[in-house]
């Protein structure tokens, strides 16, 4: 079914699992991430930055989510990642997102908290989740930077207040991961997430899933993460087995050939991850 992102993580939160949420940046990686949730027998979240909604189109992305999601019987949120601009927002709910996340991080509380609400008002009315993250999350997402000197953690008596005045529903924790990192993995701080857990009675995401250890996984996941977002993993995946395939076949065969085997990546970077078995259980 296509469905909303505070739907699935209803779900997530009586089982204390984790539904994974994964960045495609065209429309031919979308099918490919759905096939490996079919592939699982999980609930998928699919987002995308503005730029590739206004790239590949709203509809176009939301018509392929709908229709793969009735196909394959499989449960298919489609949610718009890091929007800082209302209008792009509301484009996205207009045109049957099902989810959005208002990424206020770089404003003051109170600014984060009057721009998150506005959003909230908005998707609310339209029967569409809203994301919002308090804190700063490092690192690059889509041409989006945030030098490590602004990262800094979520402050819990902060995301307590945030959470009541908003009424979103899901939090993105800051707890020192950062968008983009492939080269080496995160030091989490997994007392601070350990506080945002006892004090925020909301589902919590985790940013920067790339960069997040696999032993570190079940970890999160016992503290309360049920959103888990995994981006940069895939993009670099494509772009291997990208050069590699242009690299060795003749310039006038199908381009096919080329992008078929990128989606085969795709899909297995994906199953992997989601069978990390503390993802969500098999359910259909
Ligand atoms: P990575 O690209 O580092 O995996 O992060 C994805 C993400 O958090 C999307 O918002």
């Amino acid at each position: 079914m296509y469905t909303t992102l505070k739907e699935v993580l209803k779900e997530a939160e009586l089982l204390h699992m984790a539904i994974g949420a994964f960045n495609t940046h065209n429309l031919e990686m979308l099918p490919a991430i759905i096939k490996a949730a079919v592939h699982q027998k999980t609930p998928v979240i699919i987002q995308t930055s503005c730029g590739t909604a206004n790239y590949v189109g709203h509809r176009n992305l939301v018509a392929v989510c709908r229709s793969m999601a009735e196909e394959y019987g499989v449960d298919v949120v489609l949610h718009l990642d890091h929007a800082r601009d209302y209008d792009e927002i509301r484009k996205a709910i207009d045109a049957g997102f099902s989810s959005v996340m208002f990424d206020g991080s770089s404003l003051p509380l109170k600014e984060n908290i009057l721009g998150t609400k506005r959003v909230v008002d908005y998707a609310r009315a339209r029967n569409v989740s809203v994301e919002a993250e308090l804190g700063t999350v490092g690192g690059t997402e889509d041409g989006i930077a945030v030098s490590q000197d602004d990262a800094c953690y979520t402050d819990p008596e902060d995301a307590v207040e945030f959470v009541k005045q908003t009424g979103i529903d899901a939090l993105a924790v800051a707890i020192g991961t950062s968008h983009g990192q492939y080269k080496s993995k995160t030091n989490i701080s997994f007392e601070r997430l350990k506080e945002l857990q006892e004090v925020v009675d909301i589902p919590l995401v985790i940013h920067g899933g790339t960069g997040v250890k696999d032993e570190d996984v079940k970890r999160v996941i016992d503290l309360g993460i049920r959103k888990f977002n995994v981006g940069t993993e895939l993009l670099v995946g494509w772009n291997r087995k990208s050069r590699e395939c242009y690299d060795e076949h003749r310039e006038n065969i199908s381009n096919r050939d080329n992008v078929v085997p990128c989606l085969d990546t795709i899909t297995e970077i994906v199953e992997r991850k989601i069978h990390l078995d503390e993802f969500f259980a098999p359910r259909f």
